[in-house]
């Protein structure tokens, strides 16, 4: 289990299943994420599939005071040779959006993933036009490393994708109190 401030974060379990199912599958949410429709029984099955798959952690963001789950984030593609992964991140419940809990939820991630985890380097790719998540990447300090060209199709259009990237150093050197 991670420990924050106003959220702790668990590995996923089958309990948490209901919760992701719903936020996916909200259009907004789809639409952002690139996302097909997913079931309960077929997050069900990858759940149990990936439980023990070293090369992702997937968890579950409840709020700290009633445990309330409020969202989800994944290392994805862990690569140990390379020492770098990719990372995801949902608040799902509108009503607790910007409260600054997803940059509670990137911090602890990032922390778990270079000092716990010991990697290097973390990495996202996200649609060009999700401002929200880049503006987050930007505050936590990645920075823009390319665009991948009509990367997805997607709801009848192909989508550029923007990837961003932040290094154990610089992280490190964000930390150190100036
Ligand atoms: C992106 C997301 C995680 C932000 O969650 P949140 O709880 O509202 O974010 P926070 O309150 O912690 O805000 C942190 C920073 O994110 C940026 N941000 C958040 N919402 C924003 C918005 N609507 N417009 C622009 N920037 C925004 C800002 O830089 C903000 O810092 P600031 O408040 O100091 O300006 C949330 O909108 C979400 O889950 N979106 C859907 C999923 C998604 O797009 N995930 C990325 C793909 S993996």
């Amino acid at each position: 289990m991670i420990i924050g401030n106003n959220i702790i974060m668990k590995l996923m379990e089958d309990k948490d299943i209901q919760y992701k199912v719903k936020w996916v599958n909200d259009e907004e949410i789809r639409d952002v994420l690139i996302s097909d429709f997913i079931s309960e029984s077929q997050t069900r099955q990858w759940l149990s599939k990936n439980a023990h798959n070293n090369t992702r952690r997937d968890f579950f963001i409840f709020l700290k005071e009633d445990e309330k789950p409020i969202g989800f984030s994944s290392l994805k593609n862990i690569d140990y040779i390379n020492s770098k992964a990719e990372m995801t991140l949902c608040i799902g419940d509108k009503e607790v959006r910007g409260r600054g809990l997803a940059k509670e939820a990137r911090g602890l991630m990032l922390d778990y993933a270079f000092l716990e985890l010991g990697l290097n380097k973390l990495y996202t790719h996200n649609w060009v036009k999700n401002k929200p998540i880049i503006n987050l990447n930007q505050k936590m300090g990645f920075k823009i490393e390319g665009t991948l060209r009509q990367n997805k199709f997607f709801k009848g259009e192909f989508r550029d994708f923007v990837v961003m990237g932040l290094l154990k150093s610089e992280w490190v050197e964000q930390k150190i109190p100036k």
